[in-house]
């Protein structure tokens, strides 16, 4: 069955591998607020259908996602806790069941932070991660300020999260960031034959692990979430971020010497 949610979001099931693929390359799939929305409805109905075993996430070999679109979140800035992408962000880390991503090419903002909820990520060795959020004026979201600290170290946690550069498949790989690096062709097969794998496992043995695994902070994540939500809703709205997305828009260097 393959479901058109809106086309830049394809979602298809099949041998009970729910497949989510970011299909909108010409914007380097970037992510609006609809798309949000269409992904918070595939994991909503993953997480309900026992027909649905694994999700995986993917994106193109050239591309995985540019982050938020910076047009439409101008236009259409998230209103609120139950706007689509913080309905997206809870979905994707309380979703019960294994998520996969498969990610080749750039990954930037919310294209890395989406990482670190999920089980196992296979990635082309041309991907490079980065969360760029403070050269945007705004601060991490998807708990990323605390899970990328736990993950990385806080050094080059800081190093991440401050200078907001990227870092490349093998340096993913050492931290524990990446199952795999794959040649970029590969990285989506290789997602599906996990997932398959893994479907055909029993799916209460699968939920309960993934449950215990994740218990212990569960309700952090959920609550960091929430705190930089605000903070990231508020700093949307100031000089910092109206000049750097001015200066994406206008296609120029930003300039925050007066900010
Ligand atoms: N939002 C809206 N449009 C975006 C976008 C975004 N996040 N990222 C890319 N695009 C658009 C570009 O403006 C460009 O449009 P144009 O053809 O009308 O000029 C088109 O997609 C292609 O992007 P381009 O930058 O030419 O591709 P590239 O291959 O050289 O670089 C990226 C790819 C992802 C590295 C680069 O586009 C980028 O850094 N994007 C911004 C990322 C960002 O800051 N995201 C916000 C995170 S909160």
């Amino acid at each position: 069955m393959t479901t058109d949610t809106t086309k830049d979001i394809l979602s298809h099931v099949e041998a009970g591998v729910m497949t989510i693929t970011l299909n909108r390359l010409e914007r380097k799939n970037s992510i609006t607020a609809a798309m949000y929305g269409a992904m918070a409805d595939a994991l909503d109905a993953a997480a309900g259908d026992a027909a649905v075993r694994v999700v995986v996430l993917q994106g193109h070999e050239t591309i995985f996602s540019a982050g938020n679109d910076i047009g439409d979140f101008l236009t259409k800035p998230p209103a609120g806790m139950d706007s689509p992408v913080f309905r997206f962000l809870r979905g994707i880390a309380a979703f019960p069941k294994p998520l996969i991503a498969s990610v080749c090419g750039p990954a930037v903002g919310v294209g890395t932070t989406l990482l670190f909820h999920c089980d196992l990520v296979y990635a082309g060795d041309n991907a490079a991660f980065s969360m760029p959020f403070v050269n945007l004026g705004l601060c991490p979201e998807a708990a990323s300020s605390l899970l990328v600290p736990q993950m990385l170290g806080y050094h080059r946690a800081a190093e991440a999260l401050l200078l907001g550069e990227p870092f490349m498949a093998e340096a993913a790989l050492e931290v524990g960031l990446v199952n795999r690096v794959l040649p970029p062709l590969e990285a989506n097969g290789v997602a599906q034959g996990v997932a398959r794998k893994l479907a055909a496992k029993p799916l209460s043995s699968l939920v309960e692990t993934k449950r215990l695994m994740k218990k212990g902070q569960a309700a952090l994540v959920l609550q960091q979430m929430d705190e930089e939500g605000k903070s990231f809703g508020r700093m949307l709205g100031e000089p910092a971020a109206k000049e750097a997305f001015g200066a994406f828009m206008e296609k120029r260097k930003p300039d925050f010497s007066r900010i």
